[in-house]
């Protein structure tokens, strides 16, 4: 079935039961607590409150939309089979269900309403089986979904899986909104479709029970066309597969992850910039910014001749082709579009092309004065670690105005990973360069010196930095409950945060199992729900150190030292470390916390990428 035949089916199936079809709403969203969609609930906000009445605006309690949506969130993961960056939601929505009112087509519905009509969608309608479903095991003081397990048992579906407050719980966006237990259906192992049963309302991580519950479901279109078109990955489905042939077609098809980045990264901007999201150096314009610089910092690379200055031309012109008649904006967009990425672009490949001769000079000295580019693609350089000075980068990245993360990319290319210390002194070259622009926001976030990276954040983006400082927190919640879990081995070995998510490295002898990520992720959610204080106290090191504190050992400490620690005194407090901050005063700030992904990065050490929503 072609994408474009799902997409009519998805809509004309709810049609037939009362919805009204509304459309994507632009990926700018109304909702001021985050910076770009998200989520196809994000539209219908007022609706689940009360604050705007269904019936009024469309007719019915019911809606039906295929949103645009971005989620910066599994950036590091594009490349794989099934991460996007840019992706469309499916998705049906109920507003003000009265408790046992029966499902009816302009009516409200609830867990039956919602779990018969997916069920119907996908066996009936698509003609897919359902490998597993999984409901709401309960936690948190929320009970557990034994309504939709029963549901799911009366519609003959045998394997129902449990989980927690991590995997199915969903919301809110930002930091409040509605949320509540989901439950999710899986074809061949893969998350197709997220049903949300919005019960309550969060602020700031309190939950207050919504007057009428509501439904919000989404389902990623590029997944459901995967499994439907019988593909082993997103970029072979008919939405994504023309646009992987254009790059090929320009630099051959490998290395495959690389070619999935620039298809993924292009596609996101095309969108963006359509919608207004214009590429600029703070805020939501630092994504289309960032998407293009990453994507042609790839098709640099593999090519290894000089970046193509209209390389983008054919894959964006491929874009709006399939998109046009879905989005006709992309189509009336379309010249100032490619304008704006010319402009990009072209600023771009100046700063690339000096920042590549720099570091070149720099890789030289870690092969014997070779040319890179020379020995490429037949000498493979794998798992070198390029020790450098990290002020040397800071100062590349203040002549070209380059961010780490491309300079980091360069360096893979040619086989070197930066070392720790490396990746350390450029950002206190970085932090020092900032420190007037950021003194007045480190008094508002009481900090003492943030924990920054890859010179992404400016100062002065306060959603940003509170981002951060959540995270930063969440960081240390996360090294205590490793050591309780795993016990005292664990010992950071590095730590990397941004806005988007928080890496943090730690000693530890084998792979971490599913049940252990699990049970970390769910101490550290229950401290947060117990909204303990976050305290600090300065004290002299060797006392400091007398008090059980965590310090990371390659970290030198001025003397005297903060101690930051979770809970009402220090002796009792639930985690405490050396540390400069800023971090929030209570914990439930800290919002959702969630372990994305857990690896290894060399003997005996693993690393953990976790965010908070
Ligand atoms: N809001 C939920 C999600 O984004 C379901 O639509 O997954």
């Amino acid at each position: 079935m072609s994408s474009e035949e799902i997409r009519k089916k998805f809509l004309a199936f709810f049609k037939e039961r009362g919805h009204t079809i509304v459309s994507s709403s632009s990926l700018i969203p109304d909702d001021p607590s985050v910076l770009l969609t998200t989520a196809g609930m994000q539209q219908f906000k007022k609706y689940y409150t009360g604050e705007a009445d269904p019936m009024k605006d469309f007719g019915s309690k019911n809606t039906a939309s295929i949103q645009k949506s971005f989620r910066t969130s599994d950036i590091d993961e594009v490349g794989d089979e099934s991460h996007l960056t840019f992706f469309e939601m499916l998705g049906n929505f109920s507003f003000g269900y009265k408790p046992g009112e029966p499902v009816s087509p302009k009516g409200g519905y609830f867990k039956k309403g919602a779990i018969t009509y997916a069920h119907d969608f996908i066996t009936k309608e698509m003609g897919l089986a359902i490998d597993y479903v999984s409901v709401f095991e309960g936690g948190d003081g929320v009970p557990a979904d034994t309504e939709s397990e029963e549901i799911w048992k009366s519609l003959g579906v045998k394997s129902i899986k449990k989980f927690g407050r991590t995997d199915n719980f969903w919301g809110p966006t930002g930091n409040e909104g509605p949320c509540g237990p989901t439950t999710e259906i899986y074809i061949n192992g893969v998350e197709i479709w997220n049903i949300v049963f919005n019960e309550y309302y969060c602020k700031n991580g309190k939950l207050e029970k919504l007057k009428t519950p509501g439904v919000d479901t989404g389902m990623g279109l590029e997944r459901l066309v995967m499994v439907s078109q019988e593909k082993n990955n997103i970029f072979e489905t008919d939405l994504l597969q023309p646009i992987m042939h254009s790059i090929i077609e320009i630099q051959g098809d490998k290395p495959i992850g690389q070619i999935r980045l620039i298809v993924d990264h292009l596609r996101a901007a095309v969108f963006l910039i359509s919608d207004g999201v214009l590429p600029g150096k703070e805020g939501r314009g630092y994504i289309p910014r960032r998407l293009l610089r990453r994507a042609l910092t790839a098709h640099y690379l593999d090519v290894g001749a000089g970046p193509d200055k209209n390389f983008f031309q054919n894959p964006v012109s491929i874009i709006i082709d399939i998109y046009k008649h879905f989005y006709p904006d992309l189509l009336n967009n379309g010249d100032r579009m490619m304008s704006i990425m010319q402009d990009e672009v072209e600023k771009y490949s100046k700063i690339l092309t000096g920042t590549v001769a720099d570091l070149k000079k720099l890789y030289s000295r870690f092969i014997g004065g070779v040319d890179p580019e020379r020995l490429l693609p037949n000498v493979v350089v794998k798992n070198n670690v390029a020790d450098i000075d990290g002020s040397i980068l800071f100062r590349i990245r203040e002549t070209h105005g380059v961010d780490f993360e491309v300079m980091k990319m360069v360096m893979e290319k040619w086989g070197f990973s930066f070392s720790e210390r490396t990746e350390k002194e450029f950002d206190e070259a970085y932090q020092k360069h900032q420190e007037k622009s950021r003194a007045g926001l480190e008094k508002k976030f009481g900090g003492h010196g943030l924990i920054l990276d890859t010179g992404e954040l400016k100062a002065g983006d306060e959603e940003e930095l509170k981002k951060v400082t959540r995270l930063h927190t969440a960081t240390h919640l996360m090294q205590q409950a490793l050591r309780n879990i795993l016990g005292n081995e664990v010992h950071q070995a590095g730590s990397d945060i941004t806005a988007e998510r928080t890496r943090f490295d730690f000693t530890y002898h084998r792979k971490l199992t599913p049940e252990e990520i699990k049970k970390i992720e769910t101490e550290v959610n229950e401290v947060i729900a117990r909204d303990m204080p976050v305290h600090f106290k300065e004290m002299p090191i060797e006392e400091a150190k007398k008090t059980g504190a965590l310090y990371f050992f390659k970290e030198k400490y001025p003397d005297p030292v903060n101690v930051y620690y979770v809970g009402k005194t220090i002796e009792d407090a639930y985690s405490k470390e050396f540390c400069g901050g800023p971090h929030v005063t209570h914990t439930r700030e800290i919002g959702r916390f969630r372990i994305l992904k857990e690896e290894a990065v060399g003997a005996g050490v693993r690393r953990i990428r976790a965010s908070v929503d």
